[in-house]
This record gives C-alpha cells, structure tokens and sequence, in this order.
C-alpha cells in the first residue's frame, strides 16, 4: 500500500467513514458484522472507552472492538453464536477507570477478577444480555479467574481476548505509535 493511500484511509478513519480492526486493513463497516454492533458502538458507554489506554499501545475502545469483530469471526467459522459473540465481545472490558490505578490501589479483589464484574454490571444498564453473552463477559478471564464458562463460546472469548493482546502489542501501527506520543507529551505539559 502507497503512502499517501496509508495517510487517505488514516484521514478516513478519523472521520469515522472507516473503521478498522488491528492486524486488518479492511473497512469493516463494509461488513455483515458491523450491523451486529452498530447500536452499541454508538452508545456513550462504548464511544467513551476511547478514553482509556489498553495494552499500552491501543485504547480499550479499539481492544474491545478487536476482541468483538475476531470472537464473531471464530464464532461465525465454528457455527456458534457469531450474534452474541460480536456483542458480548464489544462489552467484555466495558469499564470507566485506569486499569494502573487500581493496581497501585492493592485492593482486596484483584484487577483481573474484578473488572468482568463492573463489565457486566455496565453492560446490563445498557442492553438485556442473554445468558450465552453475559457468561462471556463474567468469565472472560477464565483461567485467571476461577468459574468455569458455562458456553463453548466463553472458552473461545478468552482465546480471543489473549490473542487481541498479544497482536495489540506486536503491531503497534507507526500513526497510533505518533499518536500515543503526542498524548503523553500534551499530558507531560499539563
Ligand atoms: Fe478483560
Ligand atoms: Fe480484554
């Protein structure tokens, strides 16, 4: 891909007519899944986790999106819930706090067993979850976390989920990299 196709698509994405997941290039507005979505991605509770930092080099908001747009692909390929799965894969991580802050905070519940309960509590007030997607945000950190998931499409979500961190931090695009930067530096001043 040229650069200035690159710099086009980039300008596209801010202004919303593209949107992408990490680690593809397609427009994935373009797509059967994204109608799937479309009504949660538009919430203030989803839109605001752009505010968040995750795996340090993505937001949680584009985290939550990767984990819902492969967990629908898997889903889809293996004939589950592909529906549940992109939604409950959107809200999975559905919460409002600095996830380093409440490390630093030694509370008596650990980060990783507690942010699925705020998730789901988030995600009740915003849409009436079905037990598959509910039992995929509860335990989606299973095994960290020590309730079994109840559905196959649970144990693929933690998969999912793992493998979004792993390709979140392996293919940090150079623009999100510019961009991280240029926030730490305006944060740095103020
Ligand atoms: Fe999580
Ligand atoms: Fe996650």
């Amino acid at each position: 891909m040229t650069k200035a196709r690159k710099a086009e698509i980039e300008r596209l994405c801010e202004l919303g007519e593209w949107v992408r997941v990490t680690g593809s290039r397609k427009n994935i507005k373009l797509t059967e899944y994204y109608l799937l979505v479309e009504d949660l991605l538009h919430t203030d509770e989803v839109q605001e986790l752009s505010d968040f930092r995750h795996h340090r080099m993505t937001t949680r908001y584009q985290h939550c999106l990767n984990v819902s747009y492969y967990n629908y692909k898997v889903c889809r390929f293996l004939r589950l819930d592909a529906h549940s799965a992109a939604r409950a894969g959107l809200l999975h991580d559905l919460y409002h706090y600095d996830t380093a802050r409440y490390t630093k905070s030694s509370p008596v519940i650990r980060h990783s067993s507690y942010h699925p309960q705020v998730a789901v509590e988030s995600a009740a007030r915003l849409i009436e979850m079905n037990p598959r997607e509910r039992d995929m945000i509860e335990n989606h950190m299973w095994p960290v976390t020590t309730a079994r998931p109840k559905y196959a499409e649970t144990y693929i979500i933690t998969f999912v989920d793992k493998y979004c961190a792993v390709i979140e931090y392996l293919l940090p695009q150079p623009a999100r990299f510019r961009r991280w930067v240029k926030n730490r530096m305006h944060m740095h001043k103020n």
